[in-house]
């Protein structure tokens, strides 16, 4: 079996960075919904999940968990700007506070589309904890209030991202090989 690490041109983010940066991240977010009572974390599957259940244990307030499975329409490569839902979350948004944490953001398209469609649900709030900015010119722009690193335009993987649902389980993140992808 090939060790994982050997696919990793570059580690960005250790376990440590990471859990530092999720621990600021939290606090922050503990501070700003303290007068809220009640806050709906969501997460798109599969690759925020981790994301997500990393920073819910640095929120110190009571909350809910959700999620949801999308998929954007046209070819795999590159997103279209539609997301088709797949799984949708389990309850009303209705008058609710709604974070969405997710892992990436490259051409912004996703988060974008989703935003737009859990807006017309009528949410009391809707505010996005990003923890990678690629930093990429062909962004739609999309505000994330809690944004935990900037990112080259490489292809990124580990700590829930993955390369064909490879190395979601890396406990760091890193900048694949990219004789990995072009092989
Ligand atoms: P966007 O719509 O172009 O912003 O794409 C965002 C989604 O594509 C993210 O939620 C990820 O699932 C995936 N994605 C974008 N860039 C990467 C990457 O470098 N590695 C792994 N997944 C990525
Ligand atoms: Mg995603």
């Amino acid at each position: 079996m090939q060790a994982m690490r050997d696919d990793i041109e570059r580690v960005l983010f250790t376990q440590e960075d990471l859990h530092k940066r999720i621990a600021e991240m939290g606090a922050q977010i503990t501070k700003d919904y303290k007068d809220v009572d009640d806050l709906l974390v969501v997460s798109v599957l599969r690759g925020a999940a981790i994301f997500m259940g990393d920073l819910v244990r640095q929120i110190d307030r009571p909350l809910e968990m959700d999620y949801m499975v999308v998929s954007s329409y046209g070819n795999d490569s590159k997103s279209s700007g539609v997301i088709n839902i797949k799984k949708d979350i389990s309850s009303s948004i209705k008058g609710r506070h709604v974070l969405i944490a997710e892992d990436i953001l490259d051409s912004g398209l996703t988060l974008h589309s989703l935003v737009e469609n859990l807006s017309k649900r009528d949410p009391a709030s809707i505010d996005i904890a990003l923890l990678l900015n690629k930093k990429t010119p062909r962004k739609v722009h999309t505000d994330c209030r809690y944004v935990g690193f900037d990112v080259p335009d490489k292809f990124i993987v580990g700590f829930g991202m993955d390369y064909a649902e490879k190395y979601r389980n890396l406990p760091y993140i890193g900048i694949l090989k990219p004789e990995v992808y072009e092989s």
